[in-house]
């Protein structure tokens, strides 16, 4: 691979986040979307991004790829892939790296799909002509599609978004078997039967692809499901970020608690989480915590200093009364 640099991620790991800032800029100025991002993923481990609508999980995901909108930019930070230093590289090998390494599974297959071409056509863009039958059979096979053999001459609009979604899944882990697979929200368009075994093909896709993934979702019922460890985003920071089992069974940060507290009983899916007073908006450009607005604990402190992630437990916390026994 061209343009590699002395190993920046830590042994062992397949991604390095540090530091991560992206801006996009408006007719009204500058948005600062992700602030001092960092988190590790190791190879074949699934790391869940969650948070409100807006907290930045989506441009965390689109920096990974380097594909950003136009009017954005990354500000600082360095992106650590296997060795590489996906910041420095030229746009050709960061290209390929794309298209051999790292996976993209979308949110709405339909969009992703082009609605006037086969099936079976698109698979053969996607998978380099994959004139193989057998190979196909396999493909298929492998998400549960094989009925979809005799139906490769189909249009897209002629399946149901769940199998939409298997054929991309098919096409990112088992077509490519890249190292990473980036997911933002890929279950949210389906409903509840259709996105549990979706998340299931997920789990035994890595355990027999051995790819690690990064999965956003604004739902916590869906990442509990799915991850190892799970990142906490809100207002363009990782403000906890700790083992999944953890992070359920001893929040941290007043947040993550505040959208444990959040799920209903019976918690219907694709609901916004938005039970927890107060609103988002502006906390991006609080100079203090920005959840510090909403915060029942937060002190005067919190209003002036941003708090630094501190290890509390095997938790990484944003919070100055992290560790505080409240
Ligand atoms: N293309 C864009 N231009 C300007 N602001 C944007 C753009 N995309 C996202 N943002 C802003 O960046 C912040 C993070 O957005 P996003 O990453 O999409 O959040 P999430 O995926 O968590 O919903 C939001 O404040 C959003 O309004
Ligand atoms: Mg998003």
């Amino acid at each position: 691979m061209a343009a590699m640099t002395a190993a920046q991620s830590p042994a062992g790991q397949l991604l390095s986040v540090r530091d991560l800032a992206v801006v996009f800029r408006t007719r009204t100025g500058e948005v600062p979307a992700v602030r001092e991002v960092s988190f590790d993923l190791a190879r074949g481990e699934i790391f869940g991004l969650v948070g409100e609508s807006g907290s930045g999980k989506s441009t965390v995901l689109t920096a990974l790829t380097r594909m950003l909108a136009r009017n954005a930019r990354i500000t600082s930070g360095r992106i650590g892939f296997d060795g590489a230093d996906l910041l420095a590289l030229r746009e050709p090998a960061m290209r390929r790296l794309r298209g051999d390494r790292i996976g993209l599974i979308p949110q709405r297959p339909m969009t992703s799909l082009s609605p006037a071409t086969s099936i079976g056509r698109q698979l053969r863009w996607h998978l380099d002509g994959l004139d193989d039958a057998g190979r196909l059979k396999e493909l298929l096979g492998g998400v549960g599609l094989d009925a979809l053999l005799d139906r490769l001459d189909g249009y897209p609009f002629e399946f149901s978004g769940g199998q939409l979604q298997r054929l991309l899944i098919a096409v990112a882990a088992l077509g490519k078997q890249p190292d990473l697979l980036l997911a933002d929200e890929p279950t949210t368009t389906l409903d509840a039967t259709v996105q549990a075994q979706v998340l299931r093909l997920l789990l035994e896709l890595r355990d027999r692809v051995g790819s690690a993934m990064v999965f956003v979702t604004h739902d916590l019922g869906v990442i509990s499901q799915i991850s190892d460890r799970i990142g906490v985003m809100y207002a363009g920071r990782l403000v906890e970020v700790a083992p999944a089992r953890e992070l359920f069974a001893a929040p941290r940060h007043p947040y993550t608690r505040a959208l444990l507290e959040a799920i209903p009983v019976r918690h219907r899916r694709g609901e916004p989480l938005r039970t927890i007073p107060g609103t988002v908006t502006g906390a991006n450009r609080l100079s203090g915590c920005p959840f510090a607005p909403r915060c029942p604990i937060a002190l005067d402190l919190c209003r002036e200093e941003n708090p630094a992630p501190r290890e509390t437990g095997l938790s990484l916390v944003r919070c100055h009364r992290a560790g505080e026994d409240l």
